[in-house]
């Protein structure tokens, strides 16, 4: 597949894959190794798909990494996770910056180190001209709280007197939330043969089409992100309307 096969029927110049990375653990266990080597090989999986990203002409690329429940794993394990990203930020900043990558981060800032947010906002401002990949990192993220948050600033901008309260449609709605300016995801996919959203763009995800696909994350590769895309491509999408539209 190159850059031309996933041809946009309905005008649309993006492509946005939205990823639930699940089944690092279940990897890991099968393998008898910590679940810690499950995360390691995660984030192996993960490069290898940004990288076939830019290459298939995929605009948006938004990953689940670690979302507001996982507060709940043993202490070990998100150090682990935290750990991780730290160093996939030191690691792979330059070579992603190299390569025309966009970072963001969406999830709440809440909770999370001072020296992590600053990495965080050093990363958002290096990229933030590049225009290649759009790669967005759902870190301490949860969609019902990103929702409440949103429903928070509005009902603050309502009582200072910026916004009236018939001013609030869901496109107001989506511009106060951490994806505002970014298209909604046209597939989704979750690997592990789990099938869940997990609290993962319960908003975005309204008419995005659903892959599921059955091997863990670690093992996820260019060719299975392929199947997924020629699995969407088969499919059309109606927007809760009755004409048909080819997907894309
Ligand atoms: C799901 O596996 C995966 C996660 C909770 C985290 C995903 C994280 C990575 C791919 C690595 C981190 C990378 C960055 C850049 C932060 P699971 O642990 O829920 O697996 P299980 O369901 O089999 O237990």
């Amino acid at each position: 597949m190159d850059k031309l096969a996933w041809q946009v029927a309905d005008g649309s110049s993006t492509r946005h894959v939205a990823i639930i990375m699940d089944g690092n653990g279940r990897w890991a266990a099968e393998r008898g190794l910590p679940r810690s080597e499950g995360h390691r090989q995660g984030v192996e999986a993960l490069r290898r798909t940004v990288e076939a990203s830019r290459d298939l002409g995929i605009t948006h690329l938004t990953l689940y990494s670690f979302s507001s429940e996982n507060w709940s794993r043993p202490k070990q394990e998100i150090n682990d996770l935290f750990g991780l990203l730290r160093r996939f930020v030191r690691r792979d900043l330059a070579e992603l910056h190299k390569n025309g990558v966009k970072i963001r981060v969406i999830g709440t800032r809440a909770g999370l180190d001072a020296d992590l947010l600053r990495m965080i906002d050093d990363a958002v401002e290096l990229t933030k001209d590049n225009t290649e990949l759009n790669l967005t990192i759902a870190f301490n993220y949860g969609s019902r709280d990103e929702i409440a948050r949103a429903a928070r600033r509005i009902a603050e901008d309502v009582s200072n007197g910026s916004v009236t309260a018939s001013d609030v449609t869901p496109e107001l709605l989506g511009t106060y939330l951490d994806t505002a300016g970014l298209p909604d995801p046209d597939l989704l996919i979750r690997t592990s043969g789990e099938l869940r959203l997990s609290n993962f763009l319960l908003w975005q995800l309204a008419y995005s089409e659903f892959v599921f696909v059955d091997v863990y994350w670690p093992d996820f590769s260019r060719e299975l992100l392929e199947a997924a895309i020629d699995e969407y491509q088969r499919r059309s999408r109606r927007f809760g309307g009755t004409s048909t539209r080819s997907a894309g």
